[in-house]
């Protein structure tokens, strides 16, 4: 299914980042190819365009996935389909590595405000927060959620409802995605995207 080559090196990154990630440290060097990307994905991974992702401070294994899955086909690619398909996998790893290195978004600035107990209503028994951690943060190849974008959180839950996006392993996020209602993806999108 998944493509050996990246996956080989991915666990080779991991082993050689993993104690450094501990340490505050510069904002690292973005790699040539990440100038492709600030036209959608923002300055710094952090994204002012409608139902394009924030990008800054998603687990690095997480991004490197993601771009695979675009480029083999396994992620509808939509309007990256052009330069998904030109990265090598040198370029994925570099670009896992300096994403996840950024500072994640801001609480997002317009995020409408969400009555806390409804939500969690909704969510507590769906258990996001086992897979996503509880701050929201995301890990290995879980999401970071907190802060990003609620156009694009709703894009997203709206596509594993339906089906569209399948996504990694057995389909959990269709499982706990299609018995959703289209106001209860509202609420959990603008939650989400107003947390730091
Ligand atoms: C023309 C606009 C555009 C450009 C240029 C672009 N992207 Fe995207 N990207 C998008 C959109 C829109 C999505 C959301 C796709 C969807 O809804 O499934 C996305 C999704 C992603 C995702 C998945 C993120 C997630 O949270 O699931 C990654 C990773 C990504 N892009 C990385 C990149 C990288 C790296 C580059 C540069 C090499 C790039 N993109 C260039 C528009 C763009
Ligand atoms: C069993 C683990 C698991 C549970 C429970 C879970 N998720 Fe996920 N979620 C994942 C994984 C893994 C991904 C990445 C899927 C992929 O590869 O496309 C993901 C992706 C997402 C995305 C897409 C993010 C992006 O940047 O593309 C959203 C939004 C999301 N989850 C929200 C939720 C919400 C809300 C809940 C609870 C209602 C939830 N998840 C429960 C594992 C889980």
């Amino acid at each position: 299914m998944l493509h050996p080559r990246p996956l080989a090196c991915i666990a080779t990154l991991l082993a050689a980042s993993a104690p450094a990630a501990a340490q505050p440290k510069p904002p690292p060097k973005a790699p040539a190819v990440a100038q492709t990307c600030i036209a959608c994905h923002g300055i710094r991974g952090v994204s002012t365009t409608k139902d394009s992702p924030s990008l800054a401070g998603q687990p690095d294994i997480f991004l490197q996935y993601q771009l695979v899955f675009m480029r083999d086909g396994q992620r509808q690619p939509g309007v990256m389909a052009g330069i998904v398909k030109t990265l090598t996998d040198e370029n994925i790893r570099d670009l896992g590595a300096y994403y996840a290195a950024l500072a994640p978004p801001p609480p997002f600035a317009k995020a409408e405000p969400v009555d806390a107990d409804k939500v969690n209503a909704i969510m507590g028994p769906r258990r996001c927060g086992n897979c996503h951690k509880e701050d929201f943060s995301g890990q290995g190849e879980t999401a970071r959620l907190a802060g990003q974008r609620p156009d694009y959180l709703i894009k997203s839950l709206t596509d594993f409802r339906a089906g569209v996006r399948r996504g990694r392993g057995m389909g959990a996020m269709m499982e706990v995605s299609v018995t959703l209602q289209d106001e209860d993806i509202a609420m959990i999108a603008h939650y989400l995207a107003s947390k730091p």
